[in-house]
C-alpha cells in the first residue's frame, strides 16, 4: 500500500487545471513507460500506452489527469487577480485557500483571501461568497507588477495542497478527482500479466470541462470494450441520510450501474459491468454498486462513439470531491487496481464477442 500511496501522491501534487496539463503528463508518462510496449502523447495531450495482448481484440482504460482550476479574467489596479472557474468548484471551499498561478516561466503562489468577521457587513457573515467576489493575492501592489511576473488574463490557477495520511488507511489531498484514478490505473499495469485484449491505457485531458480527451482517444482506439475509472460520491458523513451516501469510504471500489443528470443519464453497459461484477466475486474483492445522480465520466462520452462501444465504470468512492481536502481509502484504491487487472486478465475473446453485434438473420 505504501508504494500506491507514493505514486498517488506524486500525482495529486503535480499541477494540471484542464488544457493545462502538462505537469501532471510527465509524471504519467514517465511512470507508465516501464509497463507498456509503446506510449503516444496525442495533439491534445492524452497520454496512450499501448500493451499488447494475445489478439487483435481491444480494451481501452481512461482515466482523466485534469484537475478543476481557476483561470485570471482581470487584474486590479492593485494588483488582485480576479477569476473564472474551469470546472464545478463549490465556493466555500475555495475561500482561505493558498493557490499556485502559473506565470510565463513558472508557478506563482498565491492566496484566495477573504474578509475577516471583523469588518464583514452585519447581516452577511452566514452569505456564501460568490466566485466573482473572490479573488487571489500574490503578494503584488500593482497590475503592473502583475504583469512583469508573467502574469495576464488566461493564466490559470489550482490548489496548493500536499497529500497527508489521516487513521486507518485512509489519504487527503486535492485532485483524487481523478488523479487517484489515475494511480489505479498505473498500479493496474504493474500488477498485470498476459492479456487476450492489446490494452490502451489512456491518461486523458479535459473531463472536468465536458469529458473532451475521452472523446477523441475513443475515435482513435476504437476498442472493443472499455472501462473508465474515476472517483465517485461518498457521502457518508454526518448529516446526510444513508439513502444519500451513494458509496461509502472503505467498502470497496464501486462498480457503476448508472450516473448523470441534467445531461442525461449514463447507463454503464449492462453485460459489461455485470461481468465485472461477477469477476469480483470470483477473485474476491468486496464492491459496492452505484447509482449516482449528478456528475458522469469518460465513459458517457466513450460509450456511443463508432458503433457503439461497450463501456463500464469502476469508481472509487472519495468524500468531499472538488474540495481541497478529498478523503479516499488506499484499501479501496488497491482493490480497484487488482479488479481492473483481474477483468483485463480474464476476460476471453469469447466474453468480448458477448458484448458485441449479434447477427440475427
Ligand atoms: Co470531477
Ligand atoms: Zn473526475
Amino acid at each position: 500500500m505504501e508504494d500506491f500511496f507514493q505514486l498517488l501522491k506524486k500525482l495529486s501534487e503535480a499541477r494540471g487545471p484542464s488544457g493545462f496539463e502538462d505537469e501532471v503528463r510527465e509524471v504519467v508518462v514517465k511512470e507508465m513507460e516501464p509497463y507498456v510496449d509503446e506510449v503516444v502523447v496525442d495533439r491534445w495531450g492524452n497520454v496512450i500506452g499501448v500493451k499488447k495482448g494475445a489478439t487483435n481484440y481491444k480494451a481501452l482504460v481512461a482515466a482523466h489527469i485534469d484537475e478543476i482550476g481557476l483561470v485570471v479574467d482581470h487584474i486590479d489596479k492593485e494588483g488582485f487577480l480576479r477569476f473564472r472557474p474551469i470546472g464545478g468548484w463549490n465556493e466555500v471551499t475555495l475561500v482561505g485557500q493558498r493557490v499556485w498561478v502559473k506565470a510565463r516561466d513558472g508557478w506563482i503562489r498565491g492566496v484566495v483571501g477573504s474578509l475577516p468577521p471583523h469588518v464583514t457587513p452585519s447581516g452577511k457573515e452566514r452569505e456564501a461568497p460568490e466566485i466573482k467576489d473572490l479573488f487571489i493575492d500574490v503578494g503584488a501592489s500593482s497590475r503592473e507588477e502583475v504583469e512583469k511576473m508573467g502574469i495576464a488574463v488566461g493564466s490559470v490557477a489550482v490548489l496548493d495542497r500536499e497529500v497527508a495520511r489521516l487513521q486507518n488507511d485512509l489519504v487527503t489531498g486535492k485532485a483524487f478527482d481523478d488523479r487517484a484514478g489515475v494511480a489505479v490505473m498505473l498500479y493496474a499495469l504493474r500488477l498485470l500479466k498476459e492479456t487476450p485484449a492489446t490494452v490502451y491505457a489512456v491518461a486523458t485531458v479535459q473531463e472536468e470541462v465536458s469529458l473532451r480527451g475521452a472523446q477523441i482517444a475513443a475515435e482513435r482506439v476504437n476498442p472493443h470494450y472499455a472501462i473508465a475509472l474515476d472517483t465517485t460520491i461518498a457521502a457518508d458523513v454526518p448529516g446526510v441520510s444513508e439513502r444519500q451516501h451513494v458509496t461509502k469510504v472503505g467498502k470497496g471500489p464501486a462498480i457503476k450501474v448508472l450516473d448523470g443528470g441534467r445531461g442525461g443519464l449514463f447507463i454503464a453497459h449492462p453485460k459489461l459491468r455485470s461481468h465485472i461484477v461477477k469477476i469480483a466475486e470470483e477473485v474476491g474483492i468486496p464492491y459496492q454498486l452505484e447509482v449516482l445522480y449528478g456528475g458522469t465520466t469518460d465513459a458517457m462520452a466513450i460509450a456511443f462513439r463508432r458503433e457503439g462501444i461497450p463501456s463500464a465504470v469502476i469508481s472509487l468512492p472519495s468524500r468531499y470531491v472538488h474540495s481541497p481536502v478529498e478523503v479516499i481509502s488506499l484499501k479501496d484504491a488497491v482493490n480497484a487496481a487488482r479488479l481492473l487487472a483481474a477483468v483485463l486478465e480474464r476476460t476471453t475473446p469469447a466474453d468480448i464477442e458477448s458484448f458485441l453485434d449479434k447477427k440475427i438473420k
